[in-house]
């Protein structure tokens, strides 16, 4: 699976939604996640993230990010149209610490 990290926090691009052929995204007031029970390790999202945010699960990075993913994915509502980018997305652009500030 796919997984987002916390470089997705308040930059919320959304580039990925419109991507996934599966619906995988859920969407938080502050970041997107991935339902690891539905993406297809398909990889087509990786790319179209401005923020470097989605990484592969056997990535380094990607290892404080699962649980995230896994528990919001069963609140958070399915996102399959992309919505409003955050005005401020590109000034939180590699932002460190963002989970900390930030999540919510
Ligand atoms: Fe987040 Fe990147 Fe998608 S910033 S909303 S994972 S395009």
């Amino acid at each position: 699976t796919y997984v987002v990290t916390d470089a997705c926090i308040r930059c919320k691009f959304m580039d990925c939604v419109e991507i996934c052929p599966v619906e995988a995204f859920h969407e938080g007031a502050n970041m997107l996640v991935i339902n690891p029970d539905v993406c297809i390790d398909c990889g087509a999202c990786v790319p179209e993230c401005p923020a470097d945010a989605i990484v592969p699960d056997i990535d380094r990075e990607a290892a404080p990010w699962m649980e995230v993913n896994k528990r919001w994915s069963a609140v958070w509502p399915v996102i399959s149209l992309r919505g409003e980018t955050p005005a401020e997305a590109d000034a939180h652009r590699g932002e460190a610490g963002k989970y900390e500030k930030y999540f919510s």
